[in-house]
């Protein structure tokens, strides 16, 4: 049954993190080994902003990271090399990310559509999404770098995985523990941009 107040979200409340999902971050960079010291890293999709807390702790203040969503980050006191823009993805010129960096390391998106409840029309949002931030990976990202990508599974998804497979020489779907049981999110890995 769905418990908006289960283990990780009352670990990440615990620990001072903005939202449970910084743990499904935490597994992904465990087993893929994504993020380190002086990376220069874009997040998409990052209010409220756990991943950009646990971005900013790997790669240090070598590093610059840059987190982009419709809606407001509710980190106030974050360090001079976290930057966060109030932008919609959809009337974003990602171009624009290259006043913090020329290009970027990693990027990373979580991002989510409101939901309706109709499978299929979910699945479908949210495809659209992750097409977008694969657009954006594949604009400012350089050779070898590394592409995360949250999805719901549905029928645009084999599709997608071809497109990154297109671009990256590593692609595996993974479903972190973090990610509730009843839904059918899953997170695409592409590493080593071609
Ligand atoms: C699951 S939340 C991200 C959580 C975040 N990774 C964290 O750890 O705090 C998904 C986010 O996607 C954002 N999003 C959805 N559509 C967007 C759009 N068109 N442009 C930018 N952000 C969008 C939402 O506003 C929401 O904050």
């Amino acid at each position: 049954m769905y418990n908006p107040k289960d283990t990780y979200f009352k670990k990440a409340k615990k620990e001072g993190f903005l939202a449970r999902s910084v743990y499904k971050l935490e597994e992904i960079d465990k087993r893929y080994r994504i993020f380190k010291r002086g990376q220069r890293v874009l997040d998409l999709g990052a209010a409220p902003g756990s991943w950009l807390q646990y971005i900013a702790k790997a790669v240090g203040k070598k590093g610059k990271v840059l987190g982009i969503d419709i809606r407001p980050i509710k980190w106030d006191n974050h360090p001079a090399f976290v930057s966060f823009w109030q932008r919609d993805i959809w009337k974003w010129d990602c171009h624009e990310a290259q006043k913090i960096a020329p290009c970027f390391d990693v990027v990373v998106s979580d991002m989510a559509p409101s939901t309706t409840g109709i499978k299929d029309a979910d699945a479908f949002r949210s495809f659209k999404l992750a097409k977008r931030a694969l657009d954006v990976a594949l604009t400012l990202l350089p050779h070898g770098g590394h592409f995360i990508c949250k999805l719901l599974e549905g029928g645009e998804m084999k599709d997608f995985l071809l497109e990154c497979k297109r671009g990256f020489s590593f692609v595996k779907v993974f479903k972190p523990r973090g990610s509730r049981t009843e839904s059918r999110e899953i997170f695409v890995i592409a590493l080593k941009k071609k």
